[in-house]
């Protein structure tokens, strides 16, 4: 039964959560000890800087030379609560992450460039715990895993293998140009890292490599053991919440051909009223009433907001009921994200739990996400959506395992280009669930018909057909020529268009 909400609720669920607020924290503080055992962590609360440093020092220097950095600081909630430079800048010498030849140090203590969540944990250990429970907290490790996850090999040679230049088993030597040559590392700075994140590197003087830094990517992993950038969301300096409440703040990630959330949005019923009714929102608080502050739903609303009782979350795996970006959907099973942990833990980049979701299960993720809808949709509405939602989910699934079927049928008969970025056949199958099976689940499930239909099933259902006359035809051609290599290498140029 979901619960309603009225007006008093508000009220009454204050004081409640006053009451409880004290229990809840000591409960809180015993779970996810290994932020507790991060070294670092304890460093920074227990560090005293010697002499004693005062934010009106930095600006000494900073106010002039950066306007609009300190602008931007005086007018957060921090300046206010005198929260400056030094509570985020200043650390022990020998600390992982000391930027050693900055022109102003002390006896005991540096600044540090590259700050990472461990430093927001000193004041803000909620956010950063449920923060590092969630999906987001696996992006930089999960495209580097490549000892543990075949498929990050594969990603990370897609991006320095292939795009880089610099090669690899089975790449077409005529496109290996950058082999050995450490700057063409530099490429990918501007692309996987600067939506996942990656490791971070420092120099001697503890200054950041330009291979890895700056980058706005949701999850780097710092050498302090800090996982997360908190600023993909919340840009520096400002830290605003207000801000991170806009769809916008998701929208510079989540767009595009693969994942086109943002476009999704824009195109939904939700969308069109948030395009063009402005006044009709206030996100300059938590408290989301509709009726009052909120009139339809925007990606906070919906993964992250305490909107109708619900408990606000920077875990925005909590809701989630399917993995929808996955070849194929499963529902998530898998409780917490750990890549996160095993990094404060013991630096390893690991895969992480791409079936991350709800701790309670996939059926309690659903119900959250309609408790969310339940704050201005009915009953009746709300299941026949979802009844359609997973549908959808499981008819392309049955596309993916016809495709998967033919693909590893090929592959087993040699019949798979080694470089396999020249392969139409692969090509076609990996738009087939990267490109345009995200778009059909998650244009069905954020209620987008032209991303569910046109950019979404009626191609999945094209690709699937362009794969089979390809299959039928390297399968007849290999009775006729007995060989393998002879069947790819006779074979007419097959062009793949791009779906958009
Ligand atoms: C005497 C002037 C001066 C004072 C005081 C000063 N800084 Fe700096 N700061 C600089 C200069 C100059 C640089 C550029 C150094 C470089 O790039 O090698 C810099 C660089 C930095 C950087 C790194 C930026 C980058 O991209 O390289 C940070 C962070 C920083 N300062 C923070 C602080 C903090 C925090 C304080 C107060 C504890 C402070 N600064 C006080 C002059 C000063
Ligand atoms: C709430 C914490 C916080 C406060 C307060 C803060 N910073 Fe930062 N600062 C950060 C974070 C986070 C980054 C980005 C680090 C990263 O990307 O790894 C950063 C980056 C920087 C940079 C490098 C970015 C650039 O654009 O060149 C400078 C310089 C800097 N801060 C100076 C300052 C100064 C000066 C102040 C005081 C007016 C200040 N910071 C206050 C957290 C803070
Ligand atoms: C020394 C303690 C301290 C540190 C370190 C710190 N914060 Fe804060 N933060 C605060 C306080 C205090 C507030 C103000 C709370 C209020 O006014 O409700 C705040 C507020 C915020 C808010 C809400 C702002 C709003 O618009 O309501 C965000 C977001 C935030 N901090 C992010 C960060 C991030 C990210 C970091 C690390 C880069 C960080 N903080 C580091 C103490 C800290
Ligand atoms: C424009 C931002 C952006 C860029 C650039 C980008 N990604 Fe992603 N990536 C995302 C988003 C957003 C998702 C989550 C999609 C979802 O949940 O449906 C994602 C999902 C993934 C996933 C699946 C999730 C997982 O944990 O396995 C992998 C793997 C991945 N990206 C690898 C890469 C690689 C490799 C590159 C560069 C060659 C790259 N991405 C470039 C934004 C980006
Ligand atoms: C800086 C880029 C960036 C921003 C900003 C961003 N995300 Fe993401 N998001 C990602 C990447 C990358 C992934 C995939 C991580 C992975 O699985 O490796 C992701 C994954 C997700 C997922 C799926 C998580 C899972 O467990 O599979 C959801 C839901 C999500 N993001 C929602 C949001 C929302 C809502 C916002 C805005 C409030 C947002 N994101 C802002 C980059 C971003
Ligand atoms: C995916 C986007 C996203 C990322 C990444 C993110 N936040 Fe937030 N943050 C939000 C949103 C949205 C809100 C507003 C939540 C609400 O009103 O319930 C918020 C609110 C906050 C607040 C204010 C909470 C309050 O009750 O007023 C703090 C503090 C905060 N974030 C800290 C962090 C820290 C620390 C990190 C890094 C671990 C972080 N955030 C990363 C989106 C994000
Ligand atoms: C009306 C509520 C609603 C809004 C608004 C909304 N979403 Fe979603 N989102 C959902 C639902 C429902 C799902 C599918 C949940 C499931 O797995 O059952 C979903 C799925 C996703 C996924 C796919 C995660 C995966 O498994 O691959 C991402 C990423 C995502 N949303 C990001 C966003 C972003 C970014 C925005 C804003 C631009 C947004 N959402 C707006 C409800 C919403
Ligand atoms: C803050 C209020 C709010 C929330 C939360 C919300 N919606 Fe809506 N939704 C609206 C409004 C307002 C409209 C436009 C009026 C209407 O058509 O009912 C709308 C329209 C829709 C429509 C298009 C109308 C139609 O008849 O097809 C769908 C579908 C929808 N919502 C689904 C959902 C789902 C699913 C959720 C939860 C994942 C959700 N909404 C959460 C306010 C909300």
């Amino acid at each position: 039964m979901r619960k309603i909400f009225s007006f008093s609720d508000t009220l009454k669920s204050n004081i409640i959560y006053i009451a409880l607020f004290s229990l809840f924290f000591t409960a809180y503080s015993f779970a996810g000890g290994s932020l507790d055992s991060n070294k670092n962590f304890k460093t920074l609360k227990s560090f005293k800087p010697d002499p004693l440093v005062t934010n009106q020092q930095c600006l000494s220097c900073h106010k002039d030379e950066d306007p609009g950095l300190t602008a931007d600081w005086q007018h957060s909630k921090h300046a206010t609560a005198g929260v400056g430079c030094v509570q985020c800048h200043v650390v022990p010498k020998d600390y992982p992450n000391a930027f050693k030849d900055h022109p102003f140090t002390g006896k005991n203590w540096t600044v540090q460039v590259a700050v990472s969540s461990v430093t927001c944990a000193q004041c803000h250990e909620k956010e950063v715990k449920e923060y590092l429970t969630s999906g987001h907290s696996r992006g930089g490790a999960q495209w580097l895993a490549e000892n543990e996850n075949p498929h990050g090999i594969a990603m990370t040679k897609l991006a320095y293998g292939y795009e880089g230049m610099k090669g690899g088993k089975g790449i077409d030597p005529d496109f290996i140009l950058n082999k050995g040559n450490s700057k063409a590392d530099l490429t990918v700075s501007n692309i996987c890292i600067q939506c996942h994140g990656t490791v971070i590197k420092l120099d001697e003087s503890g200054k950041p490599l330009a291979t890895t830094w700056p980058n706005d990517g949701i999850a780097s992993l710092y050498p302090d053991g800090g996982v997360g950038n908190c600023l993909s969301c919340h840009s520096r300096h400002k830290f605003s919440a207000a801000e991170a409440r806009q769809p916008a703040a998701c929208g510079n990630c989540h767009l595009g051909p693969d994942h086109p959330d943002k476009e999704i949005f824009e195109s939904s019923v939700h969308g069109h009223i948030f395009d063009t009714n402005e006044e009709d929102y206030d996100f300059s608080t938590g408290v989301q009433i509709p009726g009052k502050n909120l009139r339809a739903a925007t990606c906070f609303t919906c993964h992250m907001s305490g909107v109708n009782l619900l408990k606000a979350t920077h875990n925005v795996s909590l809701r989630l009921k399917w993995n929808l970006w996955a070849p194929k959907s499963f529902e998530r099973t898998g409780k917490d994200e750990t890549a996160g942990w095993a990094w404060w833990n013991n630096k390893k980049v690991l895969r992480g739990n791409p079936k991350a979701g709800n701790p309670n299960g996939p059926d309690a993720a659903r119900e959250d996400m309609e408790q969310a809808c339940s704050a201005c949709h009915k009953t009746t509405f709300i299941d026949n959506y979802f009844a359609r939602v997973d549908q959808d989910v499981l008819l392309y699934n049955q596309y993916r395992d016809i495709a998967q079927k033919m693909f590893t049928e090929l592959k087993a008969k040699k019949l798979i280009k080694k470089d396999l970025w020249s392969d139409p056949f692969f090509k076609l199958s990996y738009y087939l669930w990267h490109h345009e099976g995200r778009r059909m689940r998650q244009g069905a499930a954020m209620g987008s018909p032209d991303y569910a239909h046109w950019h979404g099933v009626f191609q999945v259902m094209q690709d699937v057909r362009e794969m089979k006359d390809i299959y039928n035809y390297r399968m007849r051609r290999l009775k006729d020529l007995k060989d393998p290599q002879k069947v790819l290498d006779l074979e007419p140029p097959m062009p793949v268009v791009t779906h958009e």
